[in-house]
């Protein structure tokens, strides 16, 4: 049973997250979803809220879990017994910081291995930061996040 982490701070869930868990599924038995509670980066949704807008985007009957953690990526993975870790690459831009972590896992647990997806060509100037801020402005995102995540958008920008 190949198991494979796919963690992230899913503020909110993007069609190119979506898009690199089935790439995922095609990989690997079964995928757990990590939501990181990202505290630093002040995320504008809680991480049930994050939990929730995941598990509602699945597709039905997909080989995936979605589960909240806090502390190091490895003790988590270490945890649900894997040592296999999937991040999405969209750019080069994306390629420093993930190259330094998959470095920094790996010198905190040896066995650790990351692997790196590419999401489909139209997914990837997509990301998480730039879809709040075209929600916050008052813009329509449904054609970058899954209808959960578009319609928490613009229920949080609402009340604000
Ligand atoms: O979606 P993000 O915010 O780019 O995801 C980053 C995340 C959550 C995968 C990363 O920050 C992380 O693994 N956080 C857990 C803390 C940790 O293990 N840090 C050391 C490894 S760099």
């Amino acid at each position: 049973m190949k198991l494979a982490i796919y963690p992230g701070s899913f503020d909110p869930i993007t069609l190119g997250h979506l898009d690199v868990i089935e790439r995922a599924c095609a990989l690997f038995d079964r995928i757990i979803v990590a939501v990181a509670t990202s505290e630093a980066k002040h995320p504008l949704f809680s991480v049930d809220e994050r939990c929730a807008m995941i598990r509602a985007s699945l597709p039905a009957g997909a080989p995936v879990e979605v589960k909240p953690f806090d502390g190091l990526l490895v003790d988590f993975a270490r945890s649900e017994g894997s040592v296999v870790v999937v991040r999405g690459l969209r750019a080069i831009s994306d390629f420093e910081f993930e190259f330094q972590m998959a470095l920094m896992n790996r010198r905190l647990e040896p066995k650790f291995e990351s692997v790196f997806l590419t999401p489909r060509e139209d997914c990837t100037f997509i990301s998480s930061r730039i879809v709040k801020e075209v929600a916050r402005l008052g813009g329509d995102v449904r054609e970058f996040v899954p209808v959960a995540a578009a319609e928490s958008l613009k229920k949080k920008f609402q009340s604000h």
